[in-house]
């Protein structure tokens, strides 16, 4: 692997350059973007794309997100309908991310693991963004940690993730969203919805004027949803009032415990804190985690998403 310069290094102007260097050589960095830390590579290098997968252990059915600067290079990887044009114009750049019939001979083919589709998506991170221009390609980029574990926010959970096998991280602070992008499917006549993240089911509704359908199992689902997911090292008990002996309690809203998602019970900040705090509660040597009740409207719903994965695991 091409990974030679490893360890946080700031993402300042000469990081991304350091960044683009390696990925233009083959290399993998991990980059923010606005919800979660990406494992970035050049999405047209088959090699690169490889150890993605590799340094993940990630199944090989489970396909990648090419981050693009725009709708533009969009428009060289996937076929473009006009309901796609209009979702980019209202979400992107931000977390939005959409299953399109693919078009690019140029991606390596394991990016859509074998599928007509790719999944393409404009992060609104300026570092990420300037990383995509400056090596004038995508990157396709799952979430920079080992494969069915906590998603990284911080460029310490990165490293923490995979330890001495951590490529290079550029550090852009805690990410602002926290949670994973929204995935949805974009057909000829209408669009289903994949994956919950940080655009909500009522944001799309109301640019779309329907409620898109939530696809949660068969052909068109994101396969990446259908494995093991999110999970901490300890158990994860969901909706506790309190803590049972051993538990660290993790509260919302009037609910308050060692950790909280938001004190003043907001659900945006709940997002925020999700995934830190769980790796804070993973880490602190208790035998389980207990979860207060999290409003399932909004963002809410995706953040019980996240939880009931995470407990199933
Ligand atoms: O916010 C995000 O989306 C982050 C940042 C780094 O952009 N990325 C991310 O990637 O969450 P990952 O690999 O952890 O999740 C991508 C999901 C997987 O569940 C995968 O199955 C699904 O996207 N996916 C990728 N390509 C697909 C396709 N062609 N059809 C259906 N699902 C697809
Ligand atoms: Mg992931």
């Amino acid at each position: 692997m091409v990974n030679k310069g490893r360890g946080i290094i700031a993402a300042d102007a000469a990081g991304i350059a350091e960044a683009i260097r390696q990925l233009a050589a083959g290399g993998i960095v991990a980059l923010p973007t606005e919800t979660v830390y990406g494992l970035a590579a050049d999405a047209s290098n088959p090699d690169a794309v490889a150890a993605i997968y590799r340094l993940k252990g990630r199944p090989a059915i489970n396909p990648l997100i090419v981050h693009v600067s725009g709708v533009e290079m969009a428009r060289l990887y996937a076929d473009f309908p006009p309901i796609a044009e209009k979702l980019a114009e209202v979400f992107w750049p931000g977390p939005l991310t959409m299953v399109l019939p693919v078009r690019a001979v140029t991606l390596a083919p394991q990016v859509t693991a074998g599928l007509a589709t790719v999944a393409l998506r404009m992060p609104a991170h300026p570092v990420m963004q300037q990383v995509i221009a400056g090596l004038g390609r995508g990157l396709a980029a799952p979430s920079a940690n080992v494969s069915g574990r906590l998603s990284p926010t911080q460029a310490a959970h990165v490293a923490q993730s995979f330890e001495e096998r951590a490529p290079l991280v550029l550090d852009g602070g805690p990410t602002e969203s926290g949670i994973e992008s929204t995935i949805v499917a974009v057909g000829a006549d209408k669009v289903r919805l994949l994956r919950l993240g940080g655009v909500t089911a009522e944001d799309l509704a109301r640019h779309l004027g329907y409620q898109p359908e939530l696809v949660e199992n068969g052909e068109v689902s994101a396969p990446g949803m259908l494995l093991r997911h999110y999970a901490p090292r300890v158990p994860l008990r969901l909706n506790a009032e309190a803590a049972h002996e051993g538990e660290a309690y993790i509260g919302f809203g009037p609910l308050k415990g060692e950790f909280t998602l938001s004190d003043s019970g907001s659900l945006e900040e709940a997002a925020h804190n999700l995934f830190a705090v769980l790796h804070e509660a993973e880490s602190s040597g208790v035998s389980g985690i207990a979860m207060a009740p999290i409003p399932n409207t909004g963002i809410g719903r995706s953040i019980n998403d996240r939880l009931t994965r995470a407990a199933r695991g």
